[in-house]
């Protein structure tokens, strides 16, 4: 196979697409589904290599799981159904793979290690052992923060955690953990990330709320599995919708959408800058908002970028950064110090591609 690709500016950006469905929510609907009792099917999954080592790591782990077209059934094992594996959990360059199966296998009494490739083996994994510990697990890893993961479980205590950052992965390792543990888990967000553990878990039947910022899920009752169509990603709708803003003579429409309010942070500064953007909510199936989202060519006014809406455009701010060169005015972006952990450096690599070609901005 060839390792060139050639692009041509298009001319216009016309039609109707649909994207892949939300790699976020089909993680979590195949981590529950393999703890629940009964079948779990997920239509419309997320073609991606960081899911498909979720399905890796819960097959090593014992749960049969049959892929046909993009629709994967889980046959659930149960709350305590997974069995050891003779391997090591492999979560390739998937963070999401680790850090919320290390909150499940927190509940198991026998040892689980996770590795991962080079790029994951230097991502932060202190932040949710931590809060695992807490619960009685025993954790260790390289240089008490980095991959190989060994983790060990079994009876956990409840816990009452605090956010110490905005990171949906470290809330979801603990509300899943909190399943296993024989009595009621809180946690606490001062600033709200993306609640599609929260929203999948209830669809499973888990005992939980959300009030003021408190998520209480309570331990030990079982889970049942149940038929999901997974809405098409956000993100990956935003490249398409970014596009079609800046291409002239531009119209299009993206299909089924998820527009989960904690994560749509990307449309909403879109709407601010002005542009040709109408949004048709359609409906909230399995507990998802989704809906149809039409974009023309506009032109861009600048903004102010920080504080809570960080966490709900985190895997858009890059295209945010790309945006800057068709903006009218300047974009000013607070309090991305958290987007520096991320795996790609997010924020940071295309802010210095973009002055590689003459487009002013600093850090
Ligand atoms: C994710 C949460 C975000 C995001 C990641 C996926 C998730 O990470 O950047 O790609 O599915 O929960 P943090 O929660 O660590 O910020």
């Amino acid at each position: 196979m060839s390792d060139r690709l050639k692009i041509a500016p298009a001319v216009r950006l016309r039609g109707v697409a649909s994207v892949p469905g939300d790699k976020s929510i089909s993680h979590r609907l195949a981590m529950i589904g393999a703890i629940a009792e009964d079948r779990t099917t997920i239509q419309n999954f997320a073609e991606s290599a960081d899911f498909l080592s979720t399905l890796d790591c819960l097959r090593r782990l014992g749960v049969p799981i049959h892929r046909d077209g993009n629709t994967v059934t889980i046959e659930g094992r149960g709350l305590a159904g997974l069995r050891k594996s003779s391997h090591e959990l492999d979560a390739g360059n998937s963070g999401t793979t680790v850090r919320l199966m290390s909150g499940i296998m927190a509940g198991f009494p026998f040892e689980s290690i996770f590795i991962g490739d080079e790029s994951l083996s230097r991502r932060p994994m202190k932040r949710i052992m931590e809060p695992l510990r807490r619960f009685g697990a025993i954790l260790e890893a390289r240089d008490d923060n980095y991959l190989p993961l060994k983790i060990r479980g079994g009876s956990l205590s409840p816990v009452s955690f605090t956010m110490p950052i905005a990171s949906a992965q470290v809330k979801s390792a603990v509300l899943l953990a909190g399943l296993h543990a024989g009595g009621t888990t809180k946690v606490n967000e001062a600033v709200a990330t993306r609640n599609h553990t929260e929203i999948a878990l209830a669809e499973f039947g888990a005992g939980i709320s959300t009030k003021n910022g408190t998520i209480e899920i309570e331990g030990g009752r079982p889970l049942r599995g149940k038929e999901f169509h997974v809405p098409g990603d956000l993100s990956s709708a935003a490249f398409l919708a970014a596009a079609a803003l800046c291409v002239p003579n531009s119209r299009i429409e993206l299909k089924n959408v998820g527009l989960n309010p904690t994560r749509s942070g990307f449309l909403s500064l879109l709407q601010q800058m002005g542009p040709k953007i109408s949004v048709a909510q359609l409906s909230a199936g399995t507990g998802e908002p989704v809906g149809d989202i039409k974009v023309e060519t506009s032109e861009l006014e600048g903004m102010d970028i920080g504080g809570s809406c960080v966490p709900k455009h985190i895997e858009e701010r890059a295209l945010v950064v790309a945006l800057l060169a068709h903006t009218r005015k300047r974009i000013n972006i607070r309090d991305a110090q958290e987007l520096r952990g991320k795996e790609n450096g997010r924020s940071y690599a295309p802010a210095s591609h973009l002055r590689g070609v003459g487009v002013q901005g600093g850090e």
